[in-house]
């Protein structure tokens, strides 16, 4: 069994035919990612990323984890964008709901620094750290990123000052290049366990390397069963017609309704679980195709939640948008609802059904709703939520990305537009070297 995609409920927007039309084009795009002929073949290593890890890889990742949480209690894990979503949308999709209570868990609590620069929320980590036994995954492919290099300065002047120098390096684990970058530099001299993140690699394609796996593993989830599911998923996006192609109908069908002035697609779900996921999903997609002008715009809800309030403008705002639901087939759990003998609340009518149950027909008639109001709704239906399904997803959503930039004819694998904000940062604190850029900034304030 694998996630299936449906497309049907799209058809009364596109037409077959309008999808179908980029069949012979995206299983040429799919051949030139295989074979890294395509637009930014630099980066392409992601594609055999599932075949080609080893288990000696992945022995070491897990040994590394084990030591971790023998030594630890919580494990803060730095990093930004592709550098730490990957990791995030999985851990949170896996972990108990409330695991930050204490819930029974015996693997380390896994917390996040490097994905911003706010003040108030570094001054609080550090506040709760102060009192814990914690470590540190620091990851940067570039190993110059402002970001996470600032919460690094602070944690790691924390732990040592905690357990001293000579501990903290056992603590401290970094996911760097192999050879580039000042985290490169600083873990060679401090002697820390590293990773390397593959050069053919870009960071929102990195969850199944050591950037993944690693805290991953720490949070005691089977990174195993994730690649195989992301192995399964490659196999068979490799060897499925396009007719069943799930990769290959997604990245289609979205381009189908993009040509129809659907410029946004909204990633739905209905458990809260995949909230990560879907930011992981976003940056993916914003960031491999939102240039040269181009681009579908990637949002994201939580249903039902955001039914509450999002759900207005989907179902009677500008018609430009188009939603992808991931529905879960099965949960984990089961929770029936109660009888109540007076009823007040008139909820005896589902008296005995499953929570689930009741979650699938909103599913449905929010589908049913949305796409009468004007929204062409595409379905990704998960088996279950667990590694295997979640390593599917993973692959299938990287590899309906290549594709689809492709269709969109631009490099999925650069983000050029990402630096702007930072030259301008630079030139704003006035870094050393950008003098010029200070003098030009300050003369538009
Ligand atoms: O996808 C990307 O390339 C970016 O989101 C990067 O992952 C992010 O900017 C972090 O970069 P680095 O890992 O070099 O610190």
């Amino acid at each position: 069994e694998h996630i299936k995609l449906s497309f049907e409920k799209t058809l009364n927007f596109v037409s077959k035919e309008e999808i179908f039309k980029f069949k012979e084009e995206s299983q040429k795009h799919l051949t030139a990612l295989q074979k890294g002929t395509g637009k930014g073949n630099d980066y392409v290593g992601w594609v055999d990323l599932p075949s080609q890890i080893t288990e000696e890889e992945l022995n070491d990742i897990e040994a590394t984890a084990l030591s971790l949480k023998e030594k630890v209690e919580v494990l803060v894990v730095i990093g930004i964008g592709g550098s730490y979503l990957g990791a995030k949308a999985v851990n949170d999709a896996l972990a108990h709901s409330f695991d930050q209570l204490n819930t029974g868990d015996e693997n380390p609590l896994v917390l996040y620094a490097g994905q911003n620069i706010s003040e108030d929320y570094l001054f609080e980590l550090l506040d709760i750290l102060k009192d814990l036994d914690f470590g540190i995954c620091v990851i940067s492919k570039s190993g110059t990123t402002t970001e996470p290099a600032i919460s690094f300065r602070l944690l790691k002047e924390l732990l040592e000052e905690n357990v001293g120098k000579e501990e903290a390096r056992e603590r401290i684990i970094a996911i760097t290049d192999a050879s580039k970058g000042a985290l490169r530099t600083l873990a060679v001299q401090e002697g820390y366990k590293t990773f390397v993140i593959p050069d053919d690699v870009g960071g929102r394609f990195s969850v199944l390397t050591p950037v993944g796996l690693l805290p991953i593993a720490v949070a005691g989830h089977d990174i195993k069963e994730l690649v195989k599911g992301a192995k399964s998923m490659q196999e068979y996006s490799s060897a499925t017609a396009f007719e069943e192609n799930p990769a290959l109908l997604y990245a289609a069908t979205r381009n189908a309704l993009y040509a129809k002035g659907k410029g946004i697609e909204i990633l739905a779900n209905y458990n809260p679980k995949l909230h990560y996921v879907a930011e992981w999903w976003k940056q993916l997609y914003g960031e491999s195709e939102g240039k040269e002008n181009k681009g579908i715009f990637p949002a994201s809800v939580d249903f039902t939640s955001d039914l509450h309030s999002m759900g207005q403008y989907i179902q009677e705002g500008q018609r430009t948008i188009f939603e992808t639901v991931i529905s879960i087939a099965k949960p984990n759990h089961t929770v029936t609802i109660p009888k109540d003998k007076d009823n007040l609340d008139g909820l005896n009518f589902l008296a005995g059904r499953r929570i689930d149950a009741v979650n699938k027909m909103a599913e449905l008639g929010t589908q049913l709703a949305h796409v009468d109001g004007g929204v062409p709704n595409l379905r990704i239906e998960m088996p279950q939520l667990n590694e295997f399904y979640l390593g599917e997803l993973i692959y299938f959503f990287e590899i309906a990305c290549g594709v689809s930039g492709y269709i969109l004819d631009v490099n999925p694998f650069d983000q050029p537009g990402v630096e702007a904000y930072k030259s301008n940062m630079f030139a704003l604190l006035e870094k050393p070297g950008f003098e010029e850029e200070t003098k030009k900034i300050k003369e538009k304030l």
